[in-house]
C-alpha cells in the first residue's frame, strides 16, 4: 500500500461501490481506506505523494500516548481505519436477509473503542438505540466527548456505553459524562442520577461518571450485535470465544437477531508485514509482527506519522490470535447460533506493485461456502439467531 502509482483499478472500483447501491458500500477494516481519505491522500496538484520510508525521520516520537497537543490518536484512528457507514449497510443487508420482517433498531457494538459505529447507527434513524462495551475507559470517554456530544441530549439518551470485559458483560459499568451531573440534580450523599441509577465518579478518569452495571440497566433486546476490526482476535482461548459468543446470543431479540464479526487472513497475514497509506496530513502505518504458527499469535501495531513533526508510534497495539473461519464457525455453533454465513472479499495483493484486479471482478463481499487461499482476504462472519 501507499506506493506511488498504486491509485489502481481497485481504488476506482472501491469508489464505484461506495457510490453504488447503499448496501454495497465498503466496510471498515484496517486494510481499507475510506474513500474520502484516499482522495485526501493526493496532493492538491493531483499527484500522489511519495511513499514514506520508515516514517519517523527526525519527528518527535510519542510512544503509547493518547494525544499530542490538540491531536488525538483516536481521531486519527477513526479517520484512517474506520468506515462505519459501510459496516451499517452490510449489517442492514444481513439482518434483512437472515431475519427480516422488521427494521433493525437496537445495536450492541462489543469491543467498541470510541464507538464510532454506535454514533453512526444513532445518526441513521432517530428510533435507533446503541450499546457499546469496551475495556478502555479513555476511548469511551473520548467517544462521549467527541462522537456523542454532537447529538446533545438525544444522543446521550439513546446510547449506553459500558466499561468492562466482553467475557463478563453483566459486571460492566455504564459511563456517562460528568457534565450531566449538572443536569441530573444529584444528591451527593446518595448519588443517583435522574433515572435513579447509582453512580460514582471514577478515580481513573474524573471526567466520567461510572453508573449502574449492565445487569442493573434496562436495555431493549438487541437486533444486531457486532465485533469489528478483528476484535475477536483479542480473545486467545477457545473457551473464552465460546463464552463471548454465548453472551452475544443472550442479548439478541427473541424475535430473531444476528451477530456479525470480521476477520482477515491470507498468506500475507502469516508473516511480518508493513503497510502504509499516506493522507494529506498524516501517514497511517499497519505493522504486523512475526506470526507464530503454533499459537497463531501476532502483534499488530498502528502508527501515525505526522509529517516531519510527530510520530505516534504504537498508538494502538494488539496481541491477536488469528482465528480461522472454521474455528469461528465451530465456536458460534457451539454457542447456539442456528446458522453461520461467510461473506468474503479478496484484498489487494500486498506484493503486487500494480494492484490490478481482473477487469470484470467487482471488489465486494460475496456469500461463499468455499474460497481458495489468496494473498489477503477480509470476511464478515454472520451468526443467525432465529429463536
Ligand atoms: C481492534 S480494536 C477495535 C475497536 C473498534 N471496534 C473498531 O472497529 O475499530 C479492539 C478493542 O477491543 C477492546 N478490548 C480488547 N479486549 C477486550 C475485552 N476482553 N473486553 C472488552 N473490550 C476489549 C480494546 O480496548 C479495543 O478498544
Amino acid at each position: 500500500m501507499g506506493k506511488s502509482g498504486r491509485k489502481s483499478k481497485v481504488s476506482q472500483r472501491q469508489r464505484r461501490i461506495l457510490h453504488g447501491v447503499g448496501d454495497d458500500a465498503l466496510p471498515s477494516s484496517a486494510y481499507d481506506i475510506p474513500e474520502d481519505l484516499e482522495v485526501r491522500g493526493r496532493r492538491a496538484d493531483g499527484e500522489e505523494e511519495e511513499e514514506d520510508g520508515s516514517g519517523s525521520g527526525d519527528a518527535d516520537l510519542v510512544e503509547n500516548e493518547t494525544s499530542m497537543g490538540a491531536l488525538s490518536k483516536f481521531d486519527l484512528y477513526q479517520q484512517s481505519v474506520q468506515s462505519p457507514k459501510g459496516d451499517i449497510s452490510y449489517l442492514q443487508k444481513f439482518f434483512l436477509m437472515y431475519v427480516g420482517g422488521r427494521r433493525p433498531l437496537h445495536l450492541q457494538e462489543d469491543f467498541c473503542g470510541t464507538a464510532l459505529l454506535c454514533s453512526e447507527w444513532l445518526h441513521s434513524d432517530p428510533r435507533r438505540t446503541a450499546v457499546g462495551l469496551d475495556l478502555d475507559l479513555e476511548a469511551l470517554n473520548w467517544c462521549l466527548e467527541n462522537n456523542i456530544s454532537k447529538f446533545g441530549y438525544d444522543g446521550h439518551s439513546r446510547i449506553s456505553l459500558f466499561h468492562g470485559n466482553v467475557l463478563h458483560p453483566h459486571k460492566a459499568h455504564m459511563v456517562k459524562p460528568k457534565v450531566q451531573d449538572r443536569i441530573g440534580a444529584i444528591d451527593l450523599n446518595n448519588p443517583k442520577d435522574s433515572m435513579g441509577t447509582p453512580q460514582s465518579i471514577t478515580d481513573a478518569n474524573p471526567r466520567v461518571r461510572v453508573c449502574s452495571t449492565m445487569e442493573e440497566t434496562s436495555l431493549p433486546s438487541r437486533d444486531v450485535v457486532c465485533a469489528f476490526n478483528y476484535s475477536c482476535c483479542c480473545l486467545h482461548q477457545r473457551e473464552d470465544l465460546v463464552k463471548y459468543f454465548k453472551h452475544a446470543l443472550s442479548v439478541l431479540s427473541k424475535k430473531g437477531g444476528i451477530f456479525v464479526m470480521d476477520l482477515y487472513g491470507g498468506i500475507s497475514s502469516e508473516r511480518k508485514l508493513r503497510l502504509q497509506r499516506k493522507f494529506s496530513n498524516f501517514t497511517y502505518i499497519w505493522e504486523q509482527g512475526e506470526f507464530d504458527i503454533i499459537s497463531r499469535r501476532t502483534r499488530i501495531s498502528l502508527h501515525f506519522h505526522l509529517g516531519k513533526k510527530f510520530t505516534f508510534r504504537h498508538a494502538f497495539s494488539y496481541d491477536w490470535r488469528l482465528w480461522s473461519l472454521t474455528e469461528i464457525k465451530d465456536c458460534l455453533e457451539e454457542a447456539g447460533f442456528q446458522s453461520i454465513h461467510f461473506w468474503i472479499r479478496e484484498m489487494p495483493n500486498t506484493e503486487d506493485e500494480n494492484l490490478e484486479y481482473d477487469a470484470d471482478s467487482d471488489v465486494k463481499y460475496e456469500e461463499l461456502s468455499s474460497f481458495g487461499q489468496q494473498d489477503a482476504w477480509n470476511a464478515y462472519v454472520v451468526g443467525v439467531a432465529n429463536l
